[in-house]
Parts: C-alpha cells; sequence; structure tokens
C-alpha cells in the first residue's frame, strides 16, 4: 500500500545546525552534517535501493543494495553507512551498480519463497519492491540445493507471526529490539548459512523476554514478522492518524483500515511523543473496541435490582433529564453530580463540566484524577504556579540522572521507559527509589546505582532526608536559589530540612534505607548536571501525596534542576488524558485552566459565555459525593467513562452509596462493575470513533480522529449536548473543533489551540498562545509560572494506616505491562494471555512463615475487607511488603483498601494498606456475593415485540 504517513529516508535524521552541500545523481543538496549518502538522496529525491537500513535505526551495512559510486573513490560503498562529505559527487544508477544490485537480490530470492501471490505481505513487502527496483528477471540458482523454505513458523504470540523460512537476516528487527524497545530480546545467531533470527535462548517469541511491543514486526522487511491481523484480513486500503487511548504517554498511531474495519495499529514515526514506537496496548489491544461485550444500544431499567431493558436515545435522555430534575425538586439543587473521564477527549471532558456547572447548576464535578495525581496539581501548582509537568519527554536526552520515585516505567509507561533505557544505555545515572525492584533497577545493559528500597508510607522522610544531606553538606545551588526562589520561604525550608530529624541517619529505621545509601542518592543527585525527577502514583497516592510532590519540587529547586532540557520534576500520568481531564475544569474547586469557582473575574468570564448566573462554592469531591448519598443528600450522579466501583478505594464505602441512590447514570463502553448499580444505561464510543484531542503527560495537546462510525449511533460529546438540551440548558455543536475553539476562548493556556493547528504541526504542549504559539515543551525557563518558585515545608506524618499484630504486612499496589487500569479494555483483549488474573506478590520470607507456595490461593485481609487471589512468590518484594494489580473485578483489590486519603485533595492512600495473609481455598463472600449479583446486574430483558 502505498504509505503517505511512511515516508523512508533510511537512515535517522541528524541534529545540529551545520549543513554540508552535495551533489547526489547531478541534484544539489544541502543536509545536516553527519547525515548519510542514502537519507541525502532521499531527501534529493532520488531513490536508493535498500534492505537492512530503516530511518527508525542506526545504519548496519549489512544487505549491499545501497551501494552507490562516488567520484575520487574507488569501489561502491555502501550509502547507508557513509557520510556526506562536502563537495562529494554522488552517482545512485549506473550500470556497474545495476549489475551488482541484482547479484545480490538473486542471492537473496533463491532462498525465499516465490509466493508472492499469496504472500500476506503482498504489496507491502520490501523485498518484493526491491526486486522490481533492481529489474530482476531472472534467478540462476535453483531451490535444489541447502535453503530455509521449510523452516518452521513461529505462532505463539497472539499478535504476530514469525516465519522464518522468509527471513533475509537483515537484523532490522534484531536492531528494532536493542535500539528502540531496549529489551534484547532477539538475537542472530549461527554464522553464515546457518544465520538465523533466534528469540531469547533459542525459544519461541511467547516464552522469550519479549514483551510484544511490535518494534520487529514494523521493522521488519518481508513478511517474516507479521501481524496476524494483516495475514487474516489482508492488507489496509486507508488511514487515520489519530493517539492511543491507553495511557498518559499518548503515542500517535496510524490506524490502518479496510472500510469500517481496523486492521492494523501502526507507531507514527513523526509522533512527538513516541517517534514510531509503541507498546503491546497501542499496538495490538485495540480488539476491545468491537468485543462483543460491547453495549450499544442506551438501556434504561426502575431499580438495580430489574434486568435492563433497551429504548431509544431519546428515551434514555429525556427519562435521564426528568429524572435528575424530579431529584433536584425533591432533595436541592446539590443533590446530582458527575465524574468525567480521563479516558475521554478534552472536548468530552469540558462538555460534561459545563452541563454540570450551567444546567445542573452546581460544581458537583469532579474526575478520576482524584484518585490519581491530585496531589501533583496541588503540589506543583503551589511550588511553581502550574498544576502539570516541567519538561517534554524528549528533554529525557539531556539528563545525567534520573531519579524515579514510585513509578514503573517499563510497565506502566512502557514508550517513555525505552526512551528512558536508551539514555541510561548511553551513560546517565540512575536512582530509584521505590517499595519493589522493578524493572528498571536491573535491565540489560541498564543498572541503577541506588535502589532506596523504602518501606511503604516512607516517602516523605526519605525526600526529606536526601533534601538534608543537600543543605548539609553544601550542595544547594544558591545562585538559582537566590535569583529564581522566594527568599523567606527558601530560609524557612533551609532551616526546617536542617532540623535533626531530618537527617538520613534519624531515618533510617522508619523508612529502611540505610543512611548511607541515601546520602550517596542525595550527592549523585546534586551534583549531576542535568537531574530529572520521574515520579508516578507511588507518590501521590499517599495520605501525603501532596507534600511529597512538595518535597520533590524543593528538591529541585535546591539543585537549579528546573528551567532548561534535561531536568525538571516529571509526573508519568496514568491515564490517557489525565493531564486533560485536569486541564478541563474537571475539579469542583477549578473551571478549565485552573480558576478557582470563587474568582469573581473568573467566574464572570464563564457567566457571561454561557449566559447563566454560576455558582461561586466549590462542589463536592469524589468521597464527599458518596459520603452524601449515604446521608441521604445526593441521590444521582452522571459518570462518564469511569469505574469506580472497581478504581474506588475501599469498595463497600462506594456501592452502598450508589445503592442509596435514585438515579445513576453510567456512560460507558461496557456494563463495567459501576453499571451494576445503574439505572441508565448510555453506551459510549471507543477511541477509535471519537473525534476530539487527548492530553497527555506532558502536556501535549494530540487529536484523537474518528476512524470508525460510533457502533451505538452517538459520539459521546453529543450525548452529553442532548442530555443538556433535555435539561434545558441549550448547546449547539455541529463539531468538536467548536469545544475546541471555546476552551481556547475560556482558558488562557490554550489561548492558541485549534484544530487546524493541530493539523499543521501535529501536536503542541500547553501553554500555547500569543506568547508560545505552537507551544511551551520546557517549563519555567527564566522563572516560575507563579513568579517566584515557593518552598514549602514538608514534615513527614506517619500514615494513620500501620501494620501490627492483626495486620503485620503492608499491601501497596500497582499495574502490569499487558494490562491497564480496570481492564476493561485490556481484559478484552489477547493480552489476558500474559496476565489473566490479579496475583498477590510476596517475599519467599512472609510466604514460608505462612506456609504459602507459588500459585496457592490466599486470603487478604484488611480492616476494610478481604479477597481471594493468587500467591506469586517474588524477590522483588522485601519482607513485610505484598503488592498486587487491580487489572480485574474478580479479585476486588480495592475491598481491601482504606479509605485514608491525601491531606490536601483526597486522593486515596492505595500504596499503603495494612493486611494479613493465609492460605485460602475459596473465594471471599464478597467475592462470592459480588459475583452472583453482577450476574443478575447484567440481565437484559428480551425486546418487546
Ligand atoms: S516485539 Fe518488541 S520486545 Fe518482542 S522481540 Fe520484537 S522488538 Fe523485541
Ligand atoms: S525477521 Fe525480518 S527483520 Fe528480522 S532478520 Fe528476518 S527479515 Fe530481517
Ligand atoms: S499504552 Fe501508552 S505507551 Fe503503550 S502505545 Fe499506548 S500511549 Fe503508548
Ligand atoms: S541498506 Fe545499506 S547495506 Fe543494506
Amino acid at each position: 500500500m502505498a504509505a503517505p504517513f511512511d515516508m523512508d529516508f533510511g537512515t535517522p535524521a541528524q541534529p545540529g545546525a551545520d549543513t554540508v552541500s552535495l551533489e547526489i545523481d547531478g541534484i544539489k543538496v544541502s543536509v545536516p552534517a553527519g547525515t548519510s549518502v542514502m537519507r541525502a538522496s532521499a531527501i534529493a529525491g532520488v531513490k536508493v535501493p535498500k534492505l537492512c537500513a530503516t530511518d527508525s535505526l542506526e545504519p548496519f551495512g549489512s544487505c549491499r543494495l545501497c551501494l552507490v559510486e562516488i567520484d575520487g573513490r574507488k569501489g561502491t560503498p555502501a550509502s547507508c553507512t557513509t557520510p556526506v562529505e562536502p563537495g562529494m559527487k554522488v552517482a545512485t544508477q549506473t550500470d556497474r551498480l545495476a549489475r551488482l544490485r541484482r547479484g545480490v537480490m538473486e542471492l537473496y530470492i533463491s532462498d525465499h519463497p516465490l509466493d508472492c501471490l499469496t504472500c500476506p505481505a503482498n504489496g507491502d513487502c520490501e523485498l518484493q519492491d526491491m526486486a522490481g527496483a533492481v529489474g530482476l528477471r531472472e534467478v540462476r540458482y535453483g531451490f535444489e540445493g541447502e535453503n530455509h523454505l521449510k523452516a518452521e513458523k513461529d505462532e505463539s504470540n497472539p499478535y504476530f507471526t514469525f516465519d522464518a523460512s522468509k527471513c533475509i537476516v537483515c537484523s532490522r528487527c534484531v536492531r528494532a529490539c536493542e535500539e528502540q524497545q531496549g529489551t534484547f530480546a532477539l538475537t542472530i545467531d549461527g554464522r553464515g548459512f546457518a544465520s538465523h533470527v533466534s528469540a531469547g535462548m533459542n525459544e519461541s517469541f511467547m516464552q522469550s523476554e519479549c514483551v510484544s511491543c511490535g518494534a520487529c514486526v514494523k521493522a521488519c522487511p518481508t513478511a517474516t514478522l507479521m501481524e496476524k491481523s494483516v495475514i487474516q484480513m489482508g492488507q489496509p486500503e486507508r488511514q487515520v492518524q489519530t493517539t492511543c487511548a491507553y495511557c498518559g504517554v499518548g503515542c500517535s498511531f496510524i490506524a490502518e483500515l479496510q472500510g469500517d474495519k481496523v486492521v492494523r495499529m501502526t507507531p507514527h514515526k513523526d509522533g512527538k511523543a513516541n517517534h514510531g514506537h509503541s507498546c503491546v496496548k497501542g499496538r495490538f489491544a485495540w480488539g476491545y473496541a468491537t468485543h462483543k461485550d460491547r453495549i450499544t444500544k442506551p438501556m434504561i431499567r426502575a431499580s438495580i435490582q430489574d434486568p435492563w431493558r433497551e429504548v431509544s436515545w431519546d428515551e434514555a435522555i429525556s427519562h435521564t433529564a426528568s429524572e435528575f430534575r424530579r431529584i433536584q425538586n425533591k432533595y436541592g439543587k446539590n443533590a446530582i453530580g458527575g465524574i468525567t473521564s480521563s479516558r475521554c477527549t478534552n472536548e468530552e471532558t469540558f462538555l460534561v463540566q459545563k452541563m454540570i456547572r450551567a444546567a445542573f447548576g452546581n460544581n458537583n464535578v469532579d474526575t478520576c484524577a482524584r484518585v490519581c495525581h491530585s496531589p501533583t496539581g496541588y503540589g506543583l501548582k503551589t511550588t511553581f504556579g502550574t498544576s502539570a509537568g516541567t519538561q517534554n519527554f524528549d528533554s529525557v536526552q539531556d539528563a545525567d540522572l534520573m531519579l524515579v520515585i514510585g513509578a514503573n516505567p517499563t510497565d506502566a509507561h512502557p514508550v517513555f521507559a525505552s526512551q528512558m533505557k536508551r539514555r541510561l544505555r548511553e551513560g546517565a545515572k540512575l536512582i530509584v527509589i521505590d517499595p519493589r525492584r522493578i524493572d528498571l533497577v536491573r535491565t540489560p545493559h541498564v543498572e541503577a546505582e541506588h535502589h532506596l528500597q523504602l518501606r511503604p508510607g516512607t516517602n516523605v522522610a526519605v525526600i526529606n532526608a536526601i533534601g538534608h544531606v543537600i543543605a548539609s553538606e553544601g550542595l544547594i545551588d544558591a545562585a538559582f536559589t537566590a535569583e529564581r526562589c522566594d527568599a523567606i520561604e527558601f530560609a524557612r525550608w533551609h532551616a526546617f530540612i536542617l532540623r535533626p530529624e531530618n537527617a538520613p541517619e534519624a531515618v533510617a529505621d522508619i523508612t529502611g534505607v540505610p543512611a548511607e545509601e541515601i546520602r550517596s542518592a542525595a550527592r549523585l543527585y546534586a551534583s549531576a548536571k542535568n537531574a530529572a525527577i520521574y515520579y508516578g502514583l507511588g507518590v501521590t497516592e499517599h495520605s501525603q501525596g501532596t507534600t511529597m510532590v512538595m518535597g520533590m519540587a524543593n528538591l529541585a529547586m535546591a539543585t537549579g534542576n528546573l528551567g532548561r532540557p534535561g531536568v525538571g520534576v516529571n509526573p508519568l500520568r496514568g491515564q490517557n488524558n489525565v493531564q486533560g481531564a485536569c486541564d478541563m475544569g474537571s475539579f469542583p474547586h477549578e473551571y478549565s485552566g485552573y480558576r478557582h469557582v470563587s474568582d469573581g473575574a473568573a467566574r464572570a468570564l464563564f457567566e457571561a459565555a454561557w449566559g447563566v448566573p454560576l455558582n461561586s462554592e466549590p462542589g463536592l469531591r469524589i468521597p464527599n459525593m458518596f459520603d452524601a448519598a449515604l446521608d441521604g443528600s445526593y441521590m444521582g450522579i452522571y459518570v462518564q467513562g469511569e469505574d469506580i466501583v472497581q478504581s474506588d478505594p475501599n469498595t463497600h464505602h462506594v456501592t452502598a452509596a450508589l445503592s442509596a441512590m435514585e438515579c445513576v447514570v453510567v456512560q460507558d463502553l461496557f456494563l463495567c462493575e459501576t453499571a451494576n448499580y445503574a439505572h441508565v444505561f448510555l453506551p459510549g464510543a471507543s477511541f477509535l470513533e471519537k473525534d476530539g484531542t487527548f492530553t497527555n503527560a506532558e502536556r501535549r495537546i494530540n487529536r484523537v480522529r474518528r476512524a470508525t462510525r460510533p457502533l451505538a449511533g452517538m459520539a459521546d460529546w453529543e450525548v452529553t449536548m442532548a442530555l443538556s438540551n433535555a435539561l434545558g440548558y441549550p448547546m449547539h455543536y455541529a463539531h468538536p473543533s467548536e469545544i475546541m475553539d471555546e476552551i481556547a476562548r475560556l482558558t488562557p493556556t490554550f489561548t492558541g489551540v485549534s484544530y487546524d493547528l493541530l493539523d499543521r504541526v501535529g501536536s503542541v504542549q500547553w501553554p500555547c498562545n500569543a506568547a508560545a504559539p505552537e507551544g511551551t515543551p520546557v517549563m519555567h525557563i527564566g522563572g516560575f509560572a507563579r513568579g517566584k518558585g515557593r518552598f514549602m515545608i514538608t514534615e513527614y506524618v506517619p500514615t494513620d494506616e500501620r501494620s501490627g499484630p492483626r495486620f503485620p504486612l503492608l499491601l501497596t499496589t500497582g499495574r502490569i505491562l499487558s494490562q491497564y487500569n480496570v481492564g476493561a479494555q485490556s481484559r478484552r483483549t489477547e493480552n489476558v494471555r500474559w496476565h489473566p488474573e490479579d496475583v498477590l506478590e510476596i517475599h519467599p520470607f512472609d510466604a514460608e512463615n505462612r506456609g504459602i507456595r507459588n500459585g496457592d490461593k490466599v486470603a487478604v485481609m484488611s480492616r476494610t475487607g478481604e479477597t481471594v487471589l493468587s500467591a506469586m512468590i517474588s524477590e522483588r518484594m522485601q519482607p513485610g511488603v505484598v503488592y498486587t494489580t487491580f487489572h480485574h473485578p474478580e479479585s476486588a483489590a480495592n475491598v481491601i483498601t482504606t479509605d485514608y486519603s491525601d491531606w490536601a485533595t483526597n486522593c486515596p492512600e492505595y500504596k499503603v494498606t495494612a493486611v494479613e495473609v493465609r492460605p485460602s481455598n475459596a473465594w471471599s463472600q464478597w467475592q462470592t456475593e459480588a459475583e452472583t449479583f453482577r450476574k443478575r446486574a447484567h440481565r437484559i430483558a428480551p425486546a418487546a415485540e
């Protein structure tokens, strides 16, 4: 297929401003110094045949197809490995070259099946193209001798096959796995004729270290590594550029389709967050979009004990509107509210909060970001003045030291992890602060200098101790703090951090980290030329989540690690649009752009634009909504794309609150756990069916483009608009671009954003306005958004959740590569092959003490509940700490998490729950009852005649 997004220049672009001029086939061209002759030729519009080169990988020079002649040079050098020189005169098409290239191709084809017409790569095969390009007309060598034509296929991976008979041993796959992915799962084994690609130690792909990122498949120029979807469906015939809907990396993809059916998702090499790379989720786990569990008709029911009844969109919308108005008439204006979703687009989220503020008439809107990164917003706004990370992802290439805290990038942000690993292989240093030994601590060619394996809940004690070393050993960047930070706040912090209780020796017992280890890590961080902090939910989901964010900001300011590439404080945001959901005014106290509802000027702006008076009192946060429901004062909720029953802590409390409400409206793709408590189900649209934008963890606004029609007939923004109209507050948008135009008019950091701009430049990072018309990759250059940086006092206060004789272990939770969040999407794909159930990781010492063997069923009990999982004995854990994921509703990890939350934002303390673990042979009572309830709740009444 002609691929408009896929021009391959053969070798990577070279940075640098110096240019070199040369002549290729008589065409004059100027290119950056260091560019290969092959790339220069492509820039000049001259195609040089190639097989082993591709512009996503460093040149290798093995196939000898790209030979050229250069004036004044002997022989025929390979253009992919020859750098340009000033005044060079290159010939790419001569009789000699044609003869040599035909000879090379003849050898390849003589050991290659001649089944082009029935080959799945027919029309998308570089070997086929090259045979045509060099004019190969005959092959003089027969197939009688030794060959690889009967080599075995490896079909173990659910998403791609490896057909060794078609391999030309160009090693593009091996290099992709090393250079792009950093997994080193592939090698070329054997020599000469016997050389072949091998996964792991001659294992199948599934048994090997392969993480199924698909980089090798994309790099393969033949049908050897091939997507099974293409083998089954044939070549795609149209392309739509869009953005992955899984994690906060925000990878750009080309959806390749036949009509309305997706054939393949290919990472877009011009994607500024991913540069052509992907992980198993975005690349392959998109089949959920057409899974048989999708609900595509609106449904209502009077009671959650009743079966669902399918209804028309009109009936569903008018029923919802009348229920919401009935509840408000009976219980008051504030008796309803809604939750926006970090899975939905900016436009959809903006519209939901607008409907709540303007049509519901209150500020009872909150977002699932409450339960993940709300401390990031609060902490960074307080210290720097902006509720967002400071850098772009590419900035990591300038980092000399990475401090990774409470994040597991290889599982949760895999494409950015590959970028980190590349920089680490180049020599940057790494410090990991995490209770668990995450993969990044030791992975091929990468090893952390320090792993501070702290006890869950002691982050603040560790960060203060690092600050103490920096302050007491004269490692503060005094020029930076004097020029850029508030002097009084700095002096207060300086006195605080020097207090003896913050010394590493004083916190060693509390944290479990030896003092000398903290001292060495602190010195390493402070002495690096460029030191960057990357952090995740292991920072925020604590009772001191906000304190820890401020502690990291203090550290970066104290060492001058802000305001240039390679430094900063960078949250690795969880879901695809968690940054956007926050930016769009999803919090009960803030409009879009983080302006407080009590700010008269901001409110007047929105009142004028929306034509209604707005409430100046902040509304309810999610936990307050639950409490109010149980008090009988909050009776209706609109939940868009968020499964609060599975994702929020203390499931008993959540389900009790939902059961107490009179109208729960869920808009989702599937009958999720929350839908089991709903009275109205509004079918949602998958990312493939959406038009809009997502904002990733680096503030990058990426376009999401509709590739297929919404299965339920309506896009999510159209549903919200219809509901608002039915409630009597008119909305009239013809396209999401008009919603973005409104966002831009009302939000200072978005004033320059439009679909036209995004179509032109690909993506932009906010702030994007008159001062930065094409966005802001690095923030706080020359000054902080708030003026002077503000040091905050970050006293360590132990969490109230304590281990003790009844609950002697601490449970912490996290994610795994193949699954995502509540798993609603990833569980409905072949990714379940890697992670069919959530397991409890436990240290061998704790397991032995309890008579637990690997794979045993174990009951995990906390003060709030009990659940049963399989045990996995793992040396990654430290004694006293256990770990699980929360991707499967059956394991119900949140039945055991508590109501403790961050002091500033109510972000739940998922990362610290005191538990006991014992062998078990049956599900817990909760699990048994939930399964029965789930089955009842999924009943759909037969359609009436
Ligand atoms: S899919 Fe990714 S990890 Fe697996 S072998 Fe290919 S490049 Fe390596
Ligand atoms: S599998 Fe593909 S990319 Fe790898 S060596 Fe064979 S032909 Fe080249
Ligand atoms: S899940 Fe994240 S890292 Fe993986 S492809 Fe999607 S955006 Fe990229
Ligand atoms: S493309 Fe240059 S040697 Fe293979």
